[in-house]
């Protein structure tokens, strides 16, 4: 018996030096931790149990009979975030450089499966080179098996994708299928086709960084949800991020009661929004004083930045905020900040999280560029995607609420549960100046004429009173009471009921 423990004991120790140890040392060497590293940083300590250590590939091609190593690439198992269980698999770059093959990807699907059936989160950590090359059409059927489970388990689990290596040829679309990418700066990059390709078809020079770091992709792209500066910081945040969110769809947000208390005023906010319209302050301070203990998980901090989205607590629950900043283009919504919106309201909304929404919004961002680039569709998705919310809607107008962007910021008529301004708002089709330009276009060349209309306006519509008459607002809010009065609010909806009409699924404009 114990020569039996003793080779079980041997053949773990050499499926855990993975592709040995003169690779684990270059992997060292580039500033990246091992698969398994990762997962002891990730995990809870002591918590991982790893499946499949033994599996091997089949191939038999290109010499490949005499190349096995146990495990094949990838490290597949569970564990647990704070007590709370994750299933994770993380891709083994010194075997095969963590390429995919039929093994593989079997491995992976089988974690997919589990995590489905019982309904936990899936946290893949990436670092390879695509498609097993030696293994051809069986490596790309083992990629198809993924994605197909990456959709069924959207909405249905949380799936968070951590690039901290190559994600190159099929290794970008089952992160890009996930809920949220994180990428490591400066040692990860993402792209469907390497420079190599790039350079034969467009004749292009770029550097994997500049095609695909994390950079381009927080900054430009937006395919990544946030970047940081190596792997165990990385680790650290997505263990933060995971505190957020719940298990499923149907579990409801975690709890993590805090000593903050729910009525604390903040006398500060009364002078948050400057006296002149046109002066911009930072919307993320209201946020930081509003929700628990300063606590914001920001998502996409880098892109789209006239919004704001990310998780905090209120009261010890989750809540996803998304507020316009006045810092960044005036607040105003573009298609990149409503494509942005849109998907992290769709992700709150499909995991039972309640979204509170701060609005400065001086409108649309008019222009060709926005024109061409499809405005009218992708503002469409945050008007979608709001309208088709059926968690807790509360909304905060600080200040101007204009146009069509007054509607879509989760205004009463698309379904806004509580919808709060303070008294600096401004809920007007557009502002003074634009709007007697237009209906009193007749008086333009006198000055006096056009203050008198313009003052006539701004004292009849520059307020939210006027909303507040038609009970479009359901309350005029001291700023200092903010957060006091969100905490309630999400008490009294924390059993919100709504009903839609039967359909197989709606038709988001795309
Ligand atoms: C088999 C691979 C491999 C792959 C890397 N290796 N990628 N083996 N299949 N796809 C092996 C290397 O042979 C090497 O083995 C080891 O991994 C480390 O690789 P290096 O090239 O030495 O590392 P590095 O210089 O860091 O470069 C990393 C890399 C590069 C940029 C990822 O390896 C690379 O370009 N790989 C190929 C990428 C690619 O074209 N993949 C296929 C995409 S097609 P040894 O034994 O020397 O250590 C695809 C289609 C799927 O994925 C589409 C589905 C929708």
């Amino acid at each position: 018996m114990k020569d039996m423990l003793d080779r079980l004991e041997e053949r773990r120790a050499g499926a855990r030096l993975g592709g040995g140890e003169a690779r684990i040392a270059a992997q060292h060497r580039r500033g990246k931790l091992t698969a398994r590293e990762r997962i002891e940083l990730l995990l809870d300590s002591g918590s991982f149990e790893e499946f499949d250590m033994f599996v091997q590939h089949r191939c038999t091609d290109f010499g490949m009979a005499e190349q096995r190593v146990p495990g094949d690439g990838v490290v597949t198992g569970w564990g647990t975030i704070n007590g709370r269980k994750v299933f994770v698999f993380s891709k083994d770059f010194t075997v095969f450089g963590g390429s995919l093959s039929e093994a593989h990807a079997q491995k992976i699907t089988k974690l997919q499966d589990m995590a489905l059936k019982a309904r936990a989160p899936i946290i893949g950590l990436f670092d390879a080179g695509g498609a097993r090359i030696q293994e051809g059409v069986a490596a790309l059927g083992g990629y198809g098996e993924v994605f197909r489970r990456n959709v069924v388990a959207s909405g249905v689990v949380p799936q968070i994708s951590v690039i901290m290596g190559p994600c190159a040829g099929g290794d970008v679309y089952s992160p890009a299928m996930t809920d949220f990418i994180f990428m490591v700066r400066d040692t990860s990059y993402m792209f469907v086709t390497g420079p190599d390709v790039v350079k034969t078809v467009t004749n292009e020079t770029v550097t994997a960084e500049e095609l695909g770091g994390a950079k381009v992709h927080t900054m430009k792209s937006s395919v990544a949800d946030g970047a940081f500066d190596n792997d165990v910081e990385c680790l650290l945040q997505v263990r933060r991020l995971m505190d957020f969110l719940p298990a499923n769809n149907r579990e409801g947000t975690p709890e993590i009661p805090s000593d903050d208390d729910p009525t604390r005023v903040d006398l500060s906010l009364d002078t948050l929004v400057p006296e002149n319209p046109n002066k911009p302050y930072d919307m993320k301070e209201l946020i930081l004083k509003v929700v628990d203990e300063g606590d914001f998980f920001e998502i996409q901090e880098s892109f789209a930045k006239n919004i704001v989205t990310g998780f905090a607590r209120i009261e010890g629950r989750t809540v996803g905020v998304v507020a316009n900043q006045p810092m960044v283009l005036a607040g105003v919504l573009d298609a990149d900040a409503s494509r942005k919106a849109a998907r992290f309201v769709r992700f709150c909304d499909a995991f039972e999280i309640p979204i509170v929404t701060f609005v400065d919004v001086p409108g649309f961002l008019p222009g060709t560029a926005q024109e061409y680039g499809g405005l009218i569709k992708h503002g469409a998705k945050l008007l979608f995607a709001y309208s088709e919310a059926t968690v807790p809607l509360l909304t905060v107008i600080t200040r101007k609420a204009f146009g069509g962007a007054y509607d879509v910021m989760a205004s009463k008529h698309i379904g806004g549960d509580l919808n709060y301004a303070w008294p600096t708002a401004q809920i007007a089709v557009m502002g003074a100046k634009g709007a007697v330009e237009i209906i009193f276009r007749a008086d333009i060349g006198d000055p006096e004429k056009i203050a008198a209309r313009t003052k006539e306006y701004e004292d009849r519509f520059m307020s939210p009173f006027v909303a507040a008459e038609r009970g479009y607002i359901d309350e005029v809010i001291m700023p200092h009471s903010t957060r006091r009065r969100l905490s309630r609010g999400l008490a009294m909806l924390r059993e919100k009921t709504s009903e839609t009409p039967w359909k197989k699924h709606d038709n988001i404009p795309l």
